[in-house]
């Protein structure tokens, strides 16, 4: 995807008021500082759908749909990331910096796309004449409305149908090839690729064709499908099949149905099944992952029941978890050997199919189904060994409920992972979920990370040095990352700054910080940092100060070198400052 320099959407975010763009899409109500209203995302009686002004980010607290005016209209007008910028700029009234359109504004790629769309209407034009092409679509019985829809057409048999048709001159011969089109042989001979098929256009999100495939007609010709290759414009693993024809047949989607083939959407879709989406002859990718839950909470796998399948549907699961926020659910389902879902839903109809998924496998169990398969988990053995498998996986997991409950599923299991309540207070990063009431011991690194997400440009109030960089604590890291990413993008916005987080690990957690609202006012919030902050540098100090004096101990005063001997004395008033202003600090705050 083309890029758009982060200085350039800091501004855009700092000049637009996410308010203004949710409020006429979902009507808010004031509620003190923020505004509120039923969640747009997901199915709720009581509003926990709210929007913050100062932080500039919405945030649900029932379904964890969270982001900034970009990802609003991207989740909600369903716009793409360059084209929601687009619209945040124009209302903006600024101009999105020209060469990061290339990709869209590339007249030749423009001229791929037209020549992918020629393409596409020429093999409909020859379905319309094909009586034997017509005759094998009527047996599997697509009928012409969702032929339509899916814009399937036929290619010719002979070798140059397509390019005797388009390839009209050097310039259009050489936009079919970068579209894929053709097949080249030893001598150099260019010929038509698809021949004698049943045509599927691949559609992009924005509806534009981008590539096919084209399936025999015969039942031994080989290869069974035969799809484009990657192009300019064509990366299989980031498109799913039917996506485009999904999002125009409904309104909110519920649900999303990953099959294995293009004639199990089109059949499906020709059930009345309109929500079913095929990966291209490749495995579930994580770009494919994030793209489906981006359009549906909740999805389905659905794989055959054979070798091929299970080792398909593990290969799903792994590009899942890491993307399994809060909100989002995935199952999967295992059909029957030999049975496929244009076969399901050729016999038993839409309601058997939807009886099926019904009963489909959630992902937790499935996962831990098929960790202990094979082990004895009533030996302290098998335990053991599940736990060492689960635990990289869970591992991937992004913090929230979601990755407690599944935590909490293998400790029942195996009695690993339990720990003691002494060990959760210095883990300060990771969410626990388990104690909604008591507010949380704050750790310094947490509070100053808190503190930032309250308001990012109180970062460019700490002078360096960042002693404190050199603690090793969790979330020491994140703090110091933050503050860099605040000091080279002074506008960024607190909506940005967790945009830049999404989908790491520490994402759900900051998420989380950053939607409470802290007590008190900015200057407040100055001092408490900086106090924070000089506590974890005295920290620092401390800890040399102990390494030298033991050093000292053992060794006696001529055990030290100067250098040391100087170092002890500098950090002797180092560490005096720092009580000092902490003494200040403290007593302002
Ligand atoms: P299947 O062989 O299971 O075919 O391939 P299918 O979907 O049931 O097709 P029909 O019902 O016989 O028409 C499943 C998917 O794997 C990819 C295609 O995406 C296909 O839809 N595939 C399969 C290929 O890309 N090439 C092949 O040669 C075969
Ligand atoms: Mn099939």
């Amino acid at each position: 995807m083309a890029r758009i320099p982060d200085a350039f959407i800091d501004e855009l975010l700092a000049r637009t008021d996410i308010v203004e763009v949710i409020h006429p899409r979902v009507p808010l109500k004031r509620q003190g500082k923020e505004y509120s209203a039923r969640c747009p995302f997901h199915d709720e009686r009581s509003p926990s759908f709210t929007v913050s002004p100062t932080k500039q980010f919405y945030h649900c607290f029932g379904c964890g749909a969270h982001g900034t005016a970009i990802s609003f209209l991207m989740n909600y007008d369903r716009l793409e990331f360059l084209d929601a910028v687009d619209e945040l700029a124009r209302q903006a009234g600024l101009e999105v910096p020209r060469d990061t359109r290339q990709r869209n504004a590339d007249p030749d790629t423009q001229d791929v796309f037209k020549a992918l769309d020629a393409a596409a209407a020429f093999f409909q034009r020859q379905l319309a004449g094909s009586d034997k092409a017509r005759g094998y679509l009527d047996r599997r019985s697509v009928g012409e409305a969702v032929r339509a829809q899916f814009a399937i057409g036929y290619a010719p048999d002979g070798y140059s149908a397509l390019k005797d048709a388009l390839g009209t001159d050097p310039r259009r011969m050489q936009l079919l090839d970068r579209a894929g089109l053709f097949s080249k042989n030893d001598r150099g001979h260019v010929y038509d690729k698809f021949r004698d098929r049943v045509m599927f256009p691949i559609h992009d999100r924005r509806g534009r064709v981008i590539a096919f495939g084209g399936r025999v007609l015969e039942p031994d010709a080989a290869p069974k499908y035969l799809n484009s290759p990657e192009t300019a414009v064509f990366h299989k693993g980031r498109e799913l099949y039917g996506l485009w024809q999904v999002r125009q047949a409904n309104q909110k989607l519920e649900r999303l149905v990953v099959v294995e083939g293009y004639m199990d959407v089109v059949a499906l879709f020709e059930h009345g099944v309109t929500q079913a989406v095929a990966t291209l002859g490749t495995a579930t990718t994580p770009d494919h992952a994030e793209l489906l839950f981006r359009n549906a909470p909740d999805v389905y796998f659905c794989f055959d029941g054979d070798r091929a399948g299970r080792s398909a549907a593990w290969k799903a699961l792994e590009s899942v978890l890491p993307r399994m926020r809060d909100g989002r659910q995935a199952f999967f389902l295992f059909l029957p050997e030999g049975e496929d879902p244009d076969t399901i839903v050729r016999s038993e109809g839409a309601p058997g199919f939807d009886a099926r998924l019904q009963q489909a496998t959630p992902l937790s169990r499935y996962f831990f189904d098929t960790l202990s398969d094979g082990i004895s988990l009533g030996t302290l053995d098998g335990k053991a060994r599940l736990a060492e498998r689960a635990k990289p996986l869970l591992a991937q997991i992004p913090d929230g409920a979601f990755g407690d409950l599944m935590q909490q599923r293998l400790t029942e299991l195996t009695g690993v992972g339990a720990r003691p309540a002494a060990a959760e207070a210095s883990a300060p990063i990771r969410r626990r979920g388990s104690q909604p009431l008591a507010p949380p011991r704050r750790s310094l690194v947490r509070s100053a990370i808190a503190l930032l997400l309250q308001q990012p440009s109180l970062a460019l109030d700490l002078p360096p040095p960042y002693r404190f960089v050199a603690l090793r604590q969790p979330g020491i890291e994140l703090l110091t990352e933050l503050i860099a990413l605040v000091s080279i993008r002074p506008e960024i916005t607190t909506g940005a700054l967790l945009e830049h987080f999404e989908g790491r690990e520490d994402g759900a957690a900051l998420q989380k910080l950053a939607s409470q609202s802290l007590p008190g006012d900015e200057g407040v919030w100055r001092t408490s940092l900086l106090n924070a902050v000089k506590q974890l540098d005295l920290q620092v100090v401390e800890q040399r100060q102990a390494e030298l004096a033991e050093k000292l101990r053992q060794l006696g005063t001529q055990g030290l070198s100067l250098e040391e001997r100087t170092e002890m004395s500098s950090l002797m008033t180092t560490a005096r400052e720092l009580r000092d202003a902490i003494r200040t600090l403290s007593a302002a705050g």
